[in-house]
């Protein structure tokens, strides 16, 4: 009807198609803010949409038919240093005869649940992938409908949940697959003492001793397996908690139940506790260094140095008493000034009756043996 009242108007065909040019736009437009209100994307996937004319692409989602995302519900176990592979298949339902074009993002949730982190996208044959991923990610592919990713030499912070998502025009299908190192965490203290560090100090500092703050399910577990220590630690996602096996009065009272206690989130900068750091398997192997004599915290660093390897981390000495079974009644140097000796098998002399690592603290004056790494 406009559009022959404009014809009316100003007759001129270059004018009308002017008109209908205008005309389709909006209804593009319109139809577009429709589309994407109705989709409600729950996030920006990061790739533009277009309408894809002419292959049959555009019409399909609205006639009944589901894309399907399907991915492992349990956690994929592994260790720093592995190779992985996370799979991913997607179908329609009810199967399609011709084969469609998909888009594929991998990405990473983060822990405090920002925005989350790119891993690789893939259209057709074209892949990318990003920051710490590059060079060590590929998409698997071999099978119709598998989009799995590959990640190689699995650093410790690539432990988390991953999102792999198809997308199919407008259509847009997520599943979720959680990847965890096998691992070891351990309560750190630093020289200064207790409760000195911020939640990015307490970052820092696991990285320095070999090993990443530790997430929450990574605490879990230690706890499962025993892990009992009364003073409260910074996680991931800047919670402070504490775990505790055996209840007692010095430990928020015999009363409570045994488990994790948590103070809750708390503010990055201006709340100082400990921390707990967590490593995985070590590539290279930790020992103590046999020498007669003992040596000064300066000396037990030239002793390893001279036998071509480095002191020992805290992160190294408690991933090789996990992994490699250290186990040696003698007090050693680590690199952070404290000095510790790893027990596996708990017997007289040698400490508490349960296994683990011993710590001395940081002894301002004294000889002791030291614990050296070298890389393999
Ligand atoms: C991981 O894969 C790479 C290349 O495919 C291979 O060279 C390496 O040995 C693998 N690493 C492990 C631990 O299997």
């Amino acid at each position: 009807m406009r559009l022959q009242k404009a014809e009316l108007l100003f007759r001129g065909p270059s004018f009308q198609n002017h008109l209908q040019v205008m005309l389709h736009f909006l209804v593009a437009v319109i139809l577009l803010q429709i589309d994407s209100s109705r989709c409600g994307l729950p996030f920006y996937n990061g790739f533009y949409y277009d309408h894809d004319k002419g292959n049959g692409n555009g019409e399909i989602h609205f006639n009944g038919i589901r894309l399907v995302v399907e991915t492992p519900g349990d956690p994929v176990f592994t260790y720093r240093g592995a190779n992985v592979t996370l799979s991913c298949h997607y179908h329609y339902d009810p199967q399609l005869d011709v084969p469609r074009r998909t888009r594929i993002k991998w990405s990473k949730l983060r822990e405090d649940s920002t925005s989350d982190q790119e891993v690789l996208v893939a259209a057709g044959l074209k892949h990318r992938s990003f920051g710490d991923f590059r060079g060590r990610t590929h998409l698997q592919q071999d099978s119709p409908g598998e989009v799995s990713l590959v990640i190689r030499d699995l650093r410790l912070h690539d432990h988390g949940k991953y999102r792999c998502e198809v997308i199919d025009g407008l259509e847009d299908e997520s599943g979720i697959v959680d990847l965890e190192l096998q691992g070891v965490v351990f309560p750190y203290q630093p020289l200064h003492g207790r409760y000195m560090l911020n939640f990015h100090e307490a970052e820092k500092t696991c990285r320095e001793q070999d090993a990443v703050i530790a997430s929450f399910e990574q605490l879990f577990k230690s706890w499962e397996e025993g892990l009992d220590w009364c003073n409260a630690g910074w996680l991931a996602d800047g919670t402070v908690q504490y775990p505790i096996t055996q209840p007692r009065k010095a430990c928020g009272g015999p009363a409570l139940s045994a488990g994790i206690r948590s103070y809750g989130e708390r503010h990055k900068n201006l709340h100082r506790f400990d921390v707990f750091c967590f490593s995985s398997s070590l590539k290279g192997n930790v020992y103590y260094l046999a020498h007669p004599q003992k040596f000064t915290l300066e000396d037990a660093k030239q002793a390893c140095q001279d036998d071509k390897a480095e002191i020992a981390k805290v992160g190294q000495l408690y991933s090789a008493w996990q992994f490699l079974k250290l186990d040696r009644c003698d007090a050693g140097w680590l690199a952070d000034g404290s000095v510790r000796y790893p027990i596996v098998s708990p017997r007289a002399k040698c400490g508490p009756p349960e296994p683990g690592v011993r710590s001395f603290g940081f002894p301002k004056h004294g000889k002791y043996g030291v614990y050296c790494y070298k890389m393999n």
